[in-house]
Protein backbone atom coordinates (compact mmCIF):
# COMPACT_ATOMS: atom_id res chain seq x y z
CA UNK A 1 0.00 0.00 0.00
CA UNK A 2 1.05 3.51 -0.93
CA UNK A 3 2.88 5.68 2.16
CA UNK A 4 1.01 8.17 3.96
CA UNK A 5 2.70 11.10 4.33
CA UNK A 6 1.60 13.85 6.81
CA UNK A 7 2.61 16.93 6.72
CA UNK A 8 1.94 20.06 9.84
CA UNK A 9 4.13 22.35 11.37
CA UNK A 10 3.77 20.83 14.74
CA UNK A 11 5.09 17.40 15.41
CA UNK A 12 4.90 15.76 18.67
CA UNK A 13 8.31 14.03 18.23
CA UNK A 14 8.51 10.96 20.84
CA UNK A 15 11.26 12.40 22.98
CA UNK A 16 9.70 15.74 22.75
CA UNK A 17 9.10 17.63 26.71
CA UNK A 18 6.99 20.36 25.32
CA UNK A 19 2.68 19.47 25.38
CA UNK A 20 1.78 19.35 22.05
CA UNK A 21 -1.59 20.87 21.08
CA UNK A 22 -5.08 19.43 19.60
CA UNK A 23 -3.46 18.76 16.43
CA UNK A 24 -0.35 16.81 17.43
CA UNK A 25 -2.27 14.66 19.48
CA UNK A 26 -4.61 13.99 16.94
CA UNK A 27 -2.55 13.34 14.25
CA UNK A 28 -0.62 10.74 16.27
CA UNK A 29 -3.50 8.92 16.94
CA UNK A 30 -4.38 9.19 13.75
CA UNK A 31 -1.21 8.02 12.66
CA UNK A 32 -0.50 5.25 14.55
CA UNK A 33 -1.81 1.96 12.89
CA UNK A 34 -0.54 3.97 9.26
CA UNK A 35 3.33 3.03 9.18
CA UNK A 36 3.44 6.49 7.75
CA UNK A 37 5.82 8.91 7.88
CA UNK A 38 5.33 12.78 9.36
CA UNK A 39 6.96 15.84 8.05
CA UNK A 40 7.40 19.34 9.91
CA UNK A 41 8.85 21.94 11.91
CA UNK A 42 11.83 20.79 14.43
CA UNK A 43 10.59 23.39 16.93
CA UNK A 44 13.73 24.52 17.01
CA UNK A 45 15.26 28.01 15.27
CA UNK A 46 18.67 27.62 13.65
CA UNK A 47 20.08 28.08 10.42
CA UNK A 48 20.81 23.93 9.68
CA UNK A 49 19.15 23.01 6.80
CA UNK A 50 19.67 19.70 7.57
CA UNK A 51 16.82 17.21 7.74
CA UNK A 52 16.34 15.41 11.04
CA UNK A 53 14.73 11.94 11.09
CA UNK A 54 13.40 9.61 13.63
CA UNK A 55 11.76 6.41 13.34
CA UNK A 56 9.70 5.26 16.86
CA UNK A 57 6.33 3.29 17.00
CA UNK A 58 5.56 2.91 13.48
CA UNK A 59 6.18 6.55 12.56
CA UNK A 60 8.85 8.01 10.83
CA UNK A 61 9.23 11.66 11.63
CA UNK A 62 11.34 13.93 9.09
CA UNK A 63 11.82 17.50 10.40
CA UNK A 64 13.37 20.87 9.43
CA UNK A 65 14.60 23.78 11.56
CA UNK A 66 13.36 27.27 10.92
CA UNK A 67 15.73 30.16 10.66
CA UNK A 68 15.17 33.16 12.98
CA UNK A 69 13.67 35.58 9.94
CA UNK A 70 11.56 32.52 9.12
CA UNK A 71 10.38 31.75 12.55
CA UNK A 72 9.45 35.32 12.67
CA UNK A 73 7.43 36.03 9.60
CA UNK A 74 5.82 32.50 8.85
CA UNK A 75 5.53 31.50 12.64
CA UNK A 76 4.87 34.65 14.82
CA UNK A 77 3.76 36.81 11.84
CA UNK A 78 1.55 35.61 9.19
CA UNK A 79 0.58 32.14 10.09
CA UNK A 80 -0.11 33.44 14.49
CA UNK A 81 -1.02 37.23 13.68
CA UNK A 82 -2.88 36.98 10.13
CA UNK A 83 -4.29 33.72 9.46
CA UNK A 84 -4.76 32.76 13.07
CA UNK A 85 -7.00 35.92 13.92
CA UNK A 86 -8.98 36.17 10.69
CA UNK A 87 -10.07 32.13 10.40
CA UNK A 88 -11.56 32.63 14.29
CA UNK A 89 -13.40 36.09 12.98
CA UNK A 90 -10.87 38.13 14.41
CA UNK A 91 -10.62 41.04 12.18
CA UNK A 92 -9.58 43.30 14.87
CA UNK A 93 -6.71 41.54 15.39
CA UNK A 94 -4.83 40.93 11.97
CA UNK A 95 -1.35 42.59 11.89
CA UNK A 96 -1.25 42.10 7.91
CA UNK A 97 2.44 42.98 6.44
CA UNK A 98 3.66 41.99 2.95
CA UNK A 99 7.00 40.59 4.64
CA UNK A 100 5.52 38.39 6.92
CA UNK A 101 3.42 37.10 3.93
CA UNK A 102 6.70 36.99 1.85
CA UNK A 103 8.25 35.28 5.03
CA UNK A 104 4.86 32.96 4.47
CA UNK A 105 5.28 31.90 1.25
CA UNK A 106 9.02 31.80 1.47
CA UNK A 107 8.90 28.89 4.12
CA UNK A 108 6.10 26.81 1.88
CA UNK A 109 8.52 26.97 -0.97
CA UNK A 110 11.23 25.54 1.56
CA UNK A 111 9.11 23.02 3.16
CA UNK A 112 8.46 21.79 -0.51
CA UNK A 113 12.16 21.89 -1.24
CA UNK A 114 12.56 19.45 1.66
CA UNK A 115 9.75 17.17 0.75
CA UNK A 116 11.19 16.96 -2.53
CA UNK A 117 13.96 14.69 -0.81
CA UNK A 118 11.51 12.33 0.93
CA UNK A 119 9.00 11.94 -1.13
CA UNK A 120 7.98 8.69 -3.58
CA UNK A 121 5.67 9.03 -6.51
CA UNK A 122 2.98 6.93 -5.09
CA UNK A 123 2.78 8.83 -1.87
CA UNK A 124 -0.38 9.87 -0.51
CA UNK A 125 0.01 13.18 0.98
CA UNK A 126 -1.91 14.72 3.54
CA UNK A 127 -1.47 18.65 4.79
CA UNK A 128 -2.73 19.75 7.85
CA UNK A 129 -3.57 23.49 8.91
CA UNK A 130 -3.27 26.87 8.20
CA UNK A 131 0.44 27.43 7.90
CA UNK A 132 0.67 25.65 4.85
CA UNK A 133 -2.49 26.26 2.64
CA UNK A 134 -0.33 27.26 -0.42
CA UNK A 135 1.74 23.84 0.16
CA UNK A 136 0.07 21.60 -2.57
CA UNK A 137 1.02 24.75 -5.31
CA UNK A 138 4.58 24.63 -4.10
CA UNK A 139 4.93 20.66 -4.52
CA UNK A 140 2.63 20.66 -7.96
CA UNK A 141 5.21 23.48 -9.13
CA UNK A 142 7.70 20.71 -8.65
CA UNK A 143 6.07 18.29 -10.56
CA UNK A 144 4.62 16.25 -8.14
CA UNK A 145 1.80 14.52 -8.82
CA UNK A 146 0.51 12.89 -6.19
CA UNK A 147 -2.63 12.70 -4.44
CA UNK A 148 -2.80 15.73 -1.73
CA UNK A 149 -5.06 16.37 0.82
CA UNK A 150 -5.84 19.40 2.96
CA UNK A 151 -7.51 19.54 6.64
CA UNK A 152 -8.13 22.29 8.23
CA UNK A 153 -7.90 22.36 12.09
CA UNK A 154 -9.57 25.69 12.41
CA UNK A 155 -12.54 27.61 11.77
CA UNK A 156 -13.09 28.72 8.22
CA UNK A 157 -14.91 32.18 7.77
CA UNK A 158 -17.37 33.43 5.37
CA UNK A 159 -16.03 35.32 2.48
CA UNK A 160 -17.13 38.69 3.85
CA UNK A 161 -14.73 38.37 6.83
CA UNK A 162 -12.06 36.22 4.39
CA UNK A 163 -11.57 38.87 1.72
CA UNK A 164 -10.68 41.45 4.56
CA UNK A 165 -7.45 39.52 3.98
CA UNK A 166 -5.29 41.52 1.61
CA UNK A 167 -3.34 38.57 -0.06
CA UNK A 168 -7.01 36.66 0.49
CA UNK A 169 -6.96 35.99 -3.57
CA UNK A 170 -3.47 34.90 -4.15
CA UNK A 171 -3.98 32.46 -0.52
CA UNK A 172 -7.21 31.12 -0.90
CA UNK A 173 -7.29 29.59 -4.27
CA UNK A 174 -4.05 27.91 -3.79
CA UNK A 175 -6.71 25.02 -1.63
CA UNK A 176 -7.46 24.23 -5.27
CA UNK A 177 -4.33 22.40 -6.15
CA UNK A 178 -5.28 20.12 -3.44
CA UNK A 179 -7.31 17.29 -4.44
CA UNK A 180 -9.38 17.16 -1.55
CA UNK A 181 -9.90 20.15 1.34
CA UNK A 182 -11.89 19.07 4.52
CA UNK A 183 -12.76 20.92 7.15
CA UNK A 184 -14.41 20.90 10.58
CA UNK A 185 -18.08 21.20 10.11
CA UNK A 186 -20.60 21.92 7.35
CA UNK A 187 -20.32 25.68 8.32
CA UNK A 188 -16.36 26.26 7.25
CA UNK A 189 -17.05 23.77 4.02
CA UNK A 190 -20.10 26.06 3.07
CA UNK A 191 -18.17 29.41 3.69
CA UNK A 192 -15.49 27.47 1.70
CA UNK A 193 -17.72 27.11 -0.99
CA UNK A 194 -19.42 30.66 -0.95
CA UNK A 195 -16.04 31.94 -1.13
CA UNK A 196 -15.12 30.31 -4.37
CA UNK A 197 -18.73 31.08 -5.65
CA UNK A 198 -18.80 34.82 -4.50
CA UNK A 199 -14.94 35.45 -5.60
CA UNK A 200 -14.17 33.07 -8.43
CA UNK A 201 -17.62 33.01 -10.13
CA UNK A 202 -17.01 28.67 -9.79
CA UNK A 203 -19.81 26.02 -10.40
CA UNK A 204 -20.18 22.97 -8.62
CA UNK A 205 -18.68 20.15 -10.48
CA UNK A 206 -21.13 18.21 -8.01
CA UNK A 207 -22.59 18.49 -4.87
CA UNK A 208 -19.08 18.80 -3.23
CA UNK A 209 -16.75 19.59 -6.01
CA UNK A 210 -15.55 22.38 -7.97
CA UNK A 211 -13.41 22.14 -11.78
CA UNK A 212 -10.09 23.09 -11.48
CA UNK A 213 -8.50 23.40 -14.86
CA UNK A 214 -8.78 19.49 -15.63
CA UNK A 215 -9.46 17.84 -12.43
CA UNK A 216 -11.75 17.84 -9.91
CA UNK A 217 -11.14 19.32 -6.48
CA UNK A 218 -13.16 17.70 -3.75
CA UNK A 219 -14.34 19.41 -0.47
CA UNK A 220 -16.52 18.54 2.52
CA UNK A 221 -16.53 18.02 6.32
CA UNK A 222 -14.74 15.65 7.90
CA UNK A 223 -15.29 16.33 12.05
CA UNK A 224 -12.54 15.20 13.98
CA UNK A 225 -12.92 12.50 16.82
CA UNK A 226 -10.31 11.47 19.83
CA UNK A 227 -9.41 7.70 20.67
CA UNK A 228 -12.43 8.00 22.99
CA UNK A 229 -12.31 4.16 24.41
CA UNK A 230 -8.53 4.32 24.92
CA UNK A 231 -8.88 7.83 26.81
CA UNK A 232 -11.54 6.24 28.69
CA UNK A 233 -9.18 3.90 30.24
CA UNK A 234 -6.11 6.19 30.66
CA UNK A 235 -8.73 8.11 32.85
CA UNK A 236 -9.84 5.16 34.66
CA UNK A 237 -6.22 4.42 35.48
CA UNK A 238 -5.21 8.21 36.06
CA UNK A 239 -7.54 8.59 38.99
CA UNK A 240 -5.43 5.86 41.14
CA UNK A 241 -2.21 8.07 40.14
CA UNK A 242 -0.49 10.25 43.83
CA UNK A 243 -1.04 13.48 41.50
CA UNK A 244 -4.62 12.83 40.41
CA UNK A 245 -5.47 11.67 44.16
CA UNK A 246 -3.79 14.55 45.88
CA UNK A 247 -5.65 17.17 43.71
CA UNK A 248 -9.10 15.28 45.01
CA UNK A 249 -7.89 14.93 48.45
CA UNK A 250 -6.91 18.88 48.30
CA UNK A 251 -10.34 20.18 47.06
CA UNK A 252 -11.60 18.76 50.61
CA UNK A 253 -14.86 17.24 49.07
CA UNK A 254 -15.71 20.27 47.31
CA UNK A 255 -17.35 19.56 43.49
CA UNK A 256 -14.26 20.31 41.02
CA UNK A 257 -15.13 22.21 37.68
CA UNK A 258 -12.46 22.16 35.01
CA UNK A 259 -11.20 24.56 32.34
CA UNK A 260 -7.97 23.68 30.15
CA UNK A 261 -7.09 25.43 27.44
CA UNK A 262 -4.29 26.65 25.55
CA UNK A 263 -3.84 30.81 26.99
CA UNK A 264 -5.42 31.94 23.63
CA UNK A 265 -7.90 34.77 22.77
CA UNK A 266 -10.40 32.32 20.69
CA UNK A 267 -10.55 30.45 23.94
CA UNK A 268 -12.89 33.28 25.75
CA UNK A 269 -11.35 32.53 29.06
CA UNK A 270 -11.76 36.50 30.95
CA UNK A 271 -15.61 35.83 29.70
CA UNK A 272 -15.78 32.62 31.14
CA UNK A 273 -14.09 33.92 34.56
CA UNK A 274 -16.73 36.70 34.54
CA UNK A 275 -19.30 34.27 34.31
CA UNK A 276 -17.88 32.05 37.11
CA UNK A 277 -18.30 35.13 39.02
CA UNK A 278 -21.41 35.99 38.16
CA UNK A 279 -22.14 32.48 39.30
CA UNK A 280 -20.97 33.09 42.57
CA UNK A 281 -22.64 36.42 42.89
CA UNK A 282 -26.13 34.71 41.51
CA UNK A 283 -26.14 31.09 43.33
CA UNK A 284 -24.37 31.84 46.69
CA UNK A 285 -25.30 28.52 47.93
CA UNK A 286 -22.28 27.27 45.71
CA UNK A 287 -19.69 29.36 47.52
CA UNK A 288 -17.01 27.28 49.36
CA UNK A 289 -18.49 23.80 47.81
CA UNK A 290 -17.25 24.06 44.71
CA UNK A 291 -13.58 24.91 43.09
CA UNK A 292 -13.09 25.70 39.73
CA UNK A 293 -9.57 24.75 38.00
CA UNK A 294 -8.78 26.42 35.03
CA UNK A 295 -5.28 24.92 33.26
CA UNK A 296 -3.71 27.33 30.80
CA UNK A 297 -0.41 26.42 29.65
CA UNK A 298 1.26 29.52 27.77
CA UNK A 299 1.53 29.65 24.30
CA UNK A 300 2.94 31.60 21.17
CA UNK A 301 4.73 34.00 23.74
CA UNK A 302 6.27 36.37 21.70
CA UNK A 303 3.06 37.26 19.94
CA UNK A 304 1.97 40.69 21.99
CA UNK A 305 -2.17 39.97 21.58
CA UNK A 306 -1.33 36.90 23.76
CA UNK A 307 0.97 37.96 26.93
CA UNK A 308 -2.02 40.71 26.77
CA UNK A 309 -4.81 38.23 27.45
CA UNK A 310 -2.36 36.53 29.71
CA UNK A 311 -2.26 39.40 31.80
CA UNK A 312 -5.92 40.13 31.51
CA UNK A 313 -7.01 36.48 32.69
CA UNK A 314 -4.76 36.61 35.23
CA UNK A 315 -6.13 39.73 36.60
CA UNK A 316 -9.34 38.40 36.64
CA UNK A 317 -8.27 35.36 38.33
CA UNK A 318 -6.78 37.24 41.24
CA UNK A 319 -9.61 39.86 41.35
CA UNK A 320 -12.07 36.71 41.79
CA UNK A 321 -10.46 34.97 44.56
CA UNK A 322 -9.80 38.03 46.40
CA UNK A 323 -13.75 38.90 46.40
CA UNK A 324 -14.78 35.31 47.07
CA UNK A 325 -12.22 33.62 48.69
CA UNK A 326 -11.70 32.68 52.14
CA UNK A 327 -8.59 31.79 54.37
CA UNK A 328 -9.93 27.70 53.48
CA UNK A 329 -11.30 28.14 50.31
CA UNK A 330 -9.61 29.38 46.61
CA UNK A 331 -12.68 29.53 44.48
CA UNK A 332 -10.48 29.52 41.37
CA UNK A 333 -7.51 27.68 40.57
CA UNK A 334 -5.47 29.22 38.06
CA UNK A 335 -2.47 27.04 36.33
CA UNK A 336 -0.40 28.09 33.64
CA UNK A 337 1.79 24.73 34.06
CA UNK A 338 1.04 22.21 31.16
CA UNK A 339 -0.49 18.93 32.33
CA UNK A 340 0.52 15.39 31.12
CA UNK A 341 -2.67 13.73 28.75
CA UNK A 342 -2.89 11.13 31.26
CA UNK A 343 -3.07 13.78 34.40
CA UNK A 344 -5.55 15.58 32.25
CA UNK A 345 -7.72 12.45 31.91
CA UNK A 346 -7.35 11.66 35.53
CA UNK A 347 -8.48 15.31 36.69
CA UNK A 348 -11.40 15.15 33.89
CA UNK A 349 -12.91 12.57 35.55
CA UNK A 350 -13.13 13.65 38.78
CA UNK A 351 -14.73 17.13 37.43
CA UNK A 352 -18.34 17.33 37.64
CA UNK A 353 -18.57 19.88 35.49
CA UNK A 354 -16.13 21.07 32.28
CA UNK A 355 -16.41 24.42 30.94
CA UNK A 356 -15.97 24.94 27.07
CA UNK A 357 -16.54 28.13 26.02
CA UNK A 358 -14.62 29.12 23.00
CA UNK A 359 -15.59 32.38 21.10
CA UNK A 360 -14.81 30.44 17.63
CA UNK A 361 -13.06 26.87 17.84
CA UNK A 362 -12.41 24.61 14.91
CA UNK A 363 -13.37 21.47 16.96
CA UNK A 364 -12.19 21.85 20.53
CA UNK A 365 -10.80 18.44 21.60
CA UNK A 366 -11.22 19.01 25.26
CA UNK A 367 -14.72 19.06 24.96
CA UNK A 368 -14.65 15.22 23.81
CA UNK A 369 -11.97 14.51 25.79
CA UNK A 370 -13.94 15.29 28.52
CA UNK A 371 -17.03 13.35 27.77
CA UNK A 372 -14.61 10.62 26.83
CA UNK A 373 -12.78 10.12 29.90
CA UNK A 374 -16.42 10.46 32.32
CA UNK A 375 -17.01 7.23 34.85
CA UNK A 376 -20.42 6.16 33.13
CA UNK A 377 -22.52 5.49 36.32
CA UNK A 378 -21.13 8.77 37.79
CA UNK A 379 -20.51 11.22 34.87
CA UNK A 380 -19.93 14.96 34.52
CA UNK A 381 -21.23 17.73 32.79
CA UNK A 382 -19.88 19.30 29.46
CA UNK A 383 -20.81 23.10 28.71
CA UNK A 384 -20.25 23.54 25.69
CA UNK A 385 -20.15 27.00 23.72
CA UNK A 386 -22.41 27.01 20.73
CA UNK A 387 -19.53 28.31 18.72
CA UNK A 388 -16.88 25.33 18.86
CA UNK A 389 -16.88 23.02 16.32
CA UNK A 390 -17.59 19.95 18.53
CA UNK A 391 -21.35 21.89 19.45
CA UNK A 392 -22.69 20.80 15.83
CA UNK A 393 -22.28 17.51 17.11
CA UNK A 394 -22.38 17.10 21.14
CA UNK A 395 -26.30 18.36 21.10
CA UNK A 396 -26.80 16.62 24.76
CA UNK A 397 -24.23 18.97 26.56
CA UNK A 398 -25.11 22.35 27.57
CA UNK A 399 -24.51 24.59 24.94
CA UNK A 400 -24.28 27.48 25.94
CA UNK A 401 -23.64 31.32 24.54
CA UNK A 402 -19.98 32.59 25.47
CA UNK A 403 -20.95 36.33 25.89
CA UNK A 404 -23.97 35.66 27.44
CA UNK A 405 -21.86 35.77 30.65
CA UNK A 406 -25.18 35.47 33.42
CA UNK A 407 -26.10 32.88 31.21
CA UNK A 408 -23.21 30.50 31.09
CA UNK A 409 -23.69 31.33 34.93
CA UNK A 410 -27.19 29.60 35.02
CA UNK A 411 -25.43 26.46 33.40
CA UNK A 412 -22.70 26.14 36.25
CA UNK A 413 -25.45 26.08 38.35
CA UNK A 414 -27.56 23.72 36.33
CA UNK A 415 -24.50 21.31 35.54
CA UNK A 416 -23.89 21.59 39.52
CA UNK A 417 -27.44 20.45 40.63
CA UNK A 418 -28.57 17.92 37.69
CA UNK A 419 -30.06 15.00 38.79
CA UNK A 420 -27.59 11.66 38.31
CA UNK A 421 -30.58 10.29 35.70
CA UNK A 422 -30.36 13.60 33.37
CA UNK A 423 -26.32 13.37 33.62
CA UNK A 424 -26.46 9.60 32.27
CA UNK A 425 -28.48 9.89 29.55
CA UNK A 426 -26.78 13.08 28.88
CA UNK A 427 -23.52 11.41 28.71
CA UNK A 428 -24.56 8.38 27.22
CA UNK A 429 -25.71 9.83 24.27
CA UNK A 430 -22.56 11.87 23.84
CA UNK A 431 -20.21 9.09 24.40
CA UNK A 432 -21.99 6.89 21.41
CA UNK A 433 -21.15 9.65 19.31
CA UNK A 434 -17.70 9.67 20.18
CA UNK A 435 -17.24 5.96 20.03
CA UNK A 436 -19.40 6.15 16.90
CA UNK A 437 -16.70 9.14 15.26
CA UNK A 438 -13.40 8.63 16.94
CA UNK A 439 -10.18 9.56 15.98
CA UNK A 440 -9.66 6.20 13.77
CA UNK A 441 -12.99 7.17 11.94
CA UNK A 442 -12.08 10.71 10.68
CA UNK A 443 -8.35 9.38 9.30
CA UNK A 444 -10.54 6.75 7.52
CA UNK A 445 -13.29 9.05 5.60
CA UNK A 446 -10.67 11.52 5.09
CA UNK A 447 -8.14 9.07 3.73
CA UNK A 448 -10.64 6.48 1.75
CA UNK A 449 -12.20 9.85 0.22
CA UNK A 450 -8.71 10.66 -0.99
CA UNK A 451 -7.28 7.56 -2.14
CA UNK A 452 -10.61 7.36 -4.57
CA UNK A 453 -9.16 7.80 -7.76
CA UNK A 454 -9.46 11.14 -9.59
CA UNK A 455 -12.38 12.37 -11.66
CA UNK A 456 -11.34 14.26 -15.42
CA UNK A 457 -13.33 17.07 -16.62
CA UNK A 458 -13.06 18.10 -19.96
CA UNK A 459 -10.59 21.63 -20.20
CA UNK A 460 -10.15 24.26 -21.40
CA UNK A 461 -13.41 25.56 -19.33
CA UNK A 462 -14.81 28.96 -19.47
CA UNK A 463 -14.60 28.53 -15.61
CA UNK A 464 -11.53 27.87 -13.97
CA UNK A 465 -9.46 29.03 -11.28
CA UNK A 466 -6.15 30.93 -12.46
C1 LIG B 1 -4.11 24.64 17.28
C2 LIG B 1 -3.72 24.59 15.82
C3 LIG B 1 -2.48 23.72 15.63
C4 LIG B 1 -1.37 24.16 16.58
C5 LIG B 1 -1.87 24.17 18.01
C6 LIG B 1 -0.81 24.65 19.00
O1 LIG B 1 -4.57 23.39 17.70
O2 LIG B 1 -4.78 24.10 15.04
O3 LIG B 1 -2.03 23.82 14.30
O4 LIG B 1 -0.25 23.31 16.45
O5 LIG B 1 -3.00 25.02 18.08
O6 LIG B 1 -0.29 25.89 18.61
P1 LIG B 1 1.25 26.10 18.28
O7 LIG B 1 1.35 27.46 17.70
O8 LIG B 1 1.94 25.97 19.61
O9 LIG B 1 1.67 25.01 17.35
Amino acid sequence: MARLVVVSNRVALPDSTTRAGGLAIALKAALRPQNGVWFGWSGKVSSSTELKTVEHDNITYVTADLARSDYQEFYNGFANRVLWPILHYRLDLVEFTRRDFGGYTRVNEYFASQLDTVLRPDDIIWVHDYHFIPLAKALRDRGHRNRIGFFLHIPFPPPEILTALPSHDRLVPALCHYDLVGFQTDIDAGNFSRYLALERGLPWASGNSFQFYDRVVEFGAFPIGVEAERFNKVARRAVHTKFVKDVVDSLSGREMIIGVDRLDYSKGLPLRMDAFEHFLQLYPDWRSKCTYLQITPRSRTEIPEYEEIGEQVAARAGRINGAYGEANWTPLRYVNRAHSHTALAGLYRNARAALVTPLRDGMNLVAKEYVAAQDADNPGVLILSRFAGAAREMKAALLVNPYDTEGVASAINQALSMPLAERRQRHDELYKGLVEHDIARWAEQFLSALRRPPQTVDWPSKFRVV
